[in-house]
């Protein structure tokens, strides 16, 4: 949201008295950086902006935690770690949906052509820019299950008929090809509970295989595939590559361009804490064209607006893939949340998430947990601490309001960014205290 656009909102005076924020609307960037304190003429001061791309690089101690902490009232409320399930309602979030609602009742289906249409654009550049992509390469979908089955109704199932995933997937993933009698499912176990060796996928794909299908970050181990090596496996067999990045996108660095997949999906929902109501499909640009959808919507056609029947033709960009009107809510509050991450940085996401991934691990291990981890090279924030009875010890837990939430065996605890350090101890204080 642009700073003029904000004054206008702000013209409106509507009061949040909740959220501190009386009679104004305006919307100022993020400071994030301490640093940035600096005075507005020293050149020298880092822009908040201003990011490398090595995810290992640790300047997250120069977050300005508190500013962070403000913007998601629920922190002041509960202790949340539960950030893979659903990431955390932001003010910017909160004042993009005003703004959303506020278009509605001033302008009705007017605001469709002036603003919305905008905002859908908005957020497509955006994630496009933060995930590596171009505008054209992405799609808006329902959820990322709608984006997984348009991907297999736009890919013709003919002497290759085998697709490949992983039993770490999410079941979304495996169910497209399960109910498709035409398609030989094969299913990489997992020797160790929490990874595949790509050795396994180099071995299992070949000359009839359709698609590598797998995860960019597993739901219920935090591990992280090297999605550029499998992209590489699966193009050497001449297989497609298609990746559910859900829980990569956000909390791991991504340059879709250099990686070589053909298919990436993420939401909002989770890292990027946007909100439920859309996916996002990236499709590689130099297959698009190639693609013929078997489902389809009008938002998929050249000239959308011509309203003639008879003349469908496939738009030439990732829109071709689309399934009709987005949830708007969502654009508003997935835009608010994007802003956010993209003020803060993936860098100083990355390096903030390792370090108090890191002291939940060890705090936990101090507490005599055990847990199901990844190697400190491929892990991620996702914490699968063993547990005998985990849906009574995440409702203890959500007593004492710490929220976390459990999969079959484990207490899952995913800390994001604006978590402190305190957060971790207090979740594995209480659990600890814990009798079951
Ligand atoms: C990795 C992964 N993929 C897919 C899904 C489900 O996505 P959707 O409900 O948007 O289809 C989830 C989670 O909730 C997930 O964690």
């Amino acid at each position: 949201m642009s700073l003029a656009e904000s004054r206008v909102w702000s013209g409106a005076g509507k009061a949040h008295l909740a959220t501190g924020r009386v009679g104004s609307l305006s919307c100022q960037p993020l400071t994030v950086f301490s640093a940035i304190a600096a005075p507005e003429t020293d050149d020298s001061a880092p822009h908040p902006l201003s990011t490398t791309t090595s995810p290992v690089t640790d300047d997250s101690s120069t977050l300005d935690l508190e500013a962070i902490r403000a913007q998601y009232p629920i922190l002041s409320r509960r202790t949340y770690l539960s950030s893979c399930s659903l990431g955390a309602l932001s003010l910017r979030s909160e004042m993009y949906l005003d703004e959303f609602r506020e278009r509605w009742h001033d302008m009705g289906a007017s605001a469709w052509y002036g603003h919305w249409l905008g905002r859908v654009e908005d957020l497509r550049g955006r994630v496009a820019a933060f995930w590596g992509s171009t505008p054209e390469e992405l799609a808006l979908l329902p959820s990322t299950s709608a984006a997984l089955a348009m991907v297999t109704e736009s890919v013709p199932v003919g002497e290759r008929n085998r697709v490949v995933c992983t039993e770490l997937d999410f079941p979304t993933l495996a169910y497209q090809w399960a109910v498709k009698p035409e398609i030989e499912l094969v299913i990489l176990r997992s020797e160790d509970g929490v990874t595949i060796d790509p050795q396994q996928f180099e071995d299992a794909v070949d000359e009839r295989t359709l698609f590598l299908a797998t995860s960019h970050v597993f739901f219920t181990t935090g591990f992280q595939q090297d999605i550029e090596e499998l992209a590489r496996i699966a193009r050497a067999a001449g297989a497609y590559s298609l990746i559910d990045g859900y829980q990569g996108a956000g909390q791991v660095p991504l340059t879709l361009s250099r990686t070589g997949v053909d298919f990436y999906t993420a939401g909002p929902l989770k890292w990027l804490c946007g909100g439920p109501g859309l996916s996002y499909l990236y499709v590689r640009e130099q297959l698009i064209q190639s693609l013929r959808p078997r489902i389809t919507s009008w938002f998929a056609t050249e000239r959308q607006f011509d309203f003639d029947l008879e003349d469908f033709e496939y738009r030439s960009d990732a829109r071709r893939f689309e399934l009709g009107t987005p949830a708007l809510p969502t654009v508003h509050t997935a835009l608010g949340g994007q802003e956010l991450v993209d003020e803060i940085g993936i860098d100083a996401i990355v390096a903030r998430n390792r370090a108090l991934t890191e002291h939940l691990i060890d705090a936990a291990r101090s507490a005599g947990f055990s847990m199901r981890l990844a190697d400190p090279a491929r892990r991620t924030a996702i914490v699968m601490i063993r547990h005998e009875d985990p849906a009574a010890a995440v409702r203890h837990l959500a007593e004492h309001d710490v929220i976390v939430d459990h999969r079959p065996g484990f207490v899952r605890v995913s800390p994001h960014f604006y978590n402190t350090e305190e957060d971790v101890d207090r979740c594995v204080q209480v659990l600890a205290a814990f009798s079951g």
